[in-house]
């Protein structure tokens, strides 16, 4: 007969290590965990209890193959008064050590003389014995972080039906404590993306009320932050469906366009108000007041790292593709993509929107004027991205999203 084959347990631990490593998704590096167990040691099913630290109980997360079958109703959570977790949370408890429990164990235990004899730990035991057998657990092994008892792992019939050897038992019990330093890791992890989530949204919170300041200034710009900000993310999706832009780069602009659109005008809070909403024609002195609002903008925002590129389309957003624009005039492709962009959706509201000096002008024209504009005011690709975007309806003429 050909002698079986072990599996070289240092390898295949030190193969489920790199994999955990890499890993973040708790219920992903679960199914690692329990896929290694079941692999190496041939057992037919294999699940676990892990704590929920939101909301202080045990969760039965998985339970792998077919004899494990479904964990009954009213048992896939548990809370720490649960035997079996007060068998492994309490050391006084632990009448069989800390290591692992075995079903046979607590059997024996429960028919031998002993076991009949105090009936205090007779009744506990046969909780823990009815536990396991709910979960077809044959086998325990417990999973602490310093002496918090993080998880509960159960183990079902090895195919073969024989005891686990020593060699068995060492694998196991690396596998698990390095199952839970990766389980840390990964919540660790969870509540850092939760962290940067709620900043990112005080961020953005932050951006809102700015841009909110620059409306209430400036009376006939009303609404016009949020449509700029609408305009510029249709023309970057119709960039999009232009240009070949990789996923990351593409996430990158869009938020980085969204903040730029929003905070567009923040350097017209250093503008006179009288300027701002004169209705007749400006004076030389006065239209240089307005233009140095993207100057202003710019030394307001520069010192945030946040806005690092999306200060480009605040400083950047009165430029022309002819060179004729301001603050400096920057030429063709040399005008930051973001600019350009938010020049377009700018200049659109601005022309479908009543001013101190005109009325609004209907779409229809507004859309000429832009591409009358292809190649001075505008790069083509700009007016080309336009005028598709337009087609789509993108620039119907709504007061807020
Ligand atoms: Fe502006």
């Amino acid at each position: 007969m050909p002698k079986k084959t072990q599996p070289d347990y240092r390898k295949e631990l030190e193969k489920s290590a790199k994999q955990m490593i890499l890993i973040h998704r708790v219920d992903t590096l679960i199914r690692i965990i329990l896929r290694a167990m079941m692999r190496n040691l041939k057992i037919k099913h294999a699940g676990l209890l892990l704590y929920d630290k939101d909301k202080n109980e045990y969760v039965a997360k998985v339970s792998r193959g077919k004899a494990g079958g479904k964990i009954p109703a009213g048992f896939a959570k548990v809370g720490k008064n649960n035997a079996l977790i007060r068998y492994f949370a309490d050391a006084q408890l632990r009448v069989f050590g800390s290591d692992y429990l075995s079903f046979e164990r607590v059997s024996a235990f429960l028919n031998s003389k002993k076991g009949k004899k105090d009936k205090k730990v007779k009744a506990f035991l046969e909780d823990v014995k009815f536990q396991l057998s709910l979960y077809n657990a044959k086998f325990c092994i417990p999973g602490f972080f310093r002496d918090k008892l993080i998880c509960i792992f159960f183990l079902g019939q090895k195919s073969d039906r024989r005891k686990f050897t020593a060699e068995e038992l060492g694998f196991l019990s690396v596998l698990s404590s390095d199952a839970v330093m990766a389980i840390q890791n990964a919540w660790f992890y969870q509540d850092l993306n939760k962290q940067l989530q709620l900043n990112r949204n005080l961020f953005l919170q932050t951006v809102m009320a700015l841009a909110t300041a620059i409306e209430a200034k400036d009376k006939y710009t009303s609404g016009h932050t949020e449509r700029v900000s609408r305009y510029s993310l249709s023309l970057a999706e119709e960039i999009r469906t232009m240009q070949k832009i990789n996923r990351r780069d593409w996430v990158k602009l869009l938020r980085d366009l969204k903040i730029a659109a929003s905070l567009h005008d923040i350097g017209k809070i250093g503008v006179k108000e009288a300027v701002l909403n004169k209705p007749g024609i400006l004076t030389d002195a006065e239209r240089k007041d307005i233009e140095k609002h993207t100057l202003v903008g710019f030394s307001i925002l520069k010192s945030v790292d946040r806005f690092r590129e999306p200060i480009l389309g605040v400083k950047y957003h009165h430029e022309r593709y002819d060179g004729k624009g301001y603050p400096e005039g920057l030429k063709g492709n040399k005008i930051p993509l973001i600019a350009q962009i938010i020049s377009a959706a700018d200049t659109y509201d601005a022309m479908t929107t009543d001013r101190p000096y005109r009325k609004a002008l209907s779409k229809e024209k507004a859309l000429e004027a832009i591409k009358e504009n292809r190649g001075k005011q505008f790069s083509p690709l700009i007016v080309d991205v336009f005028v598709r975007a337009y087609k789509k309806g993108k620039f119907e003429i709504k007061d807020s999203f």
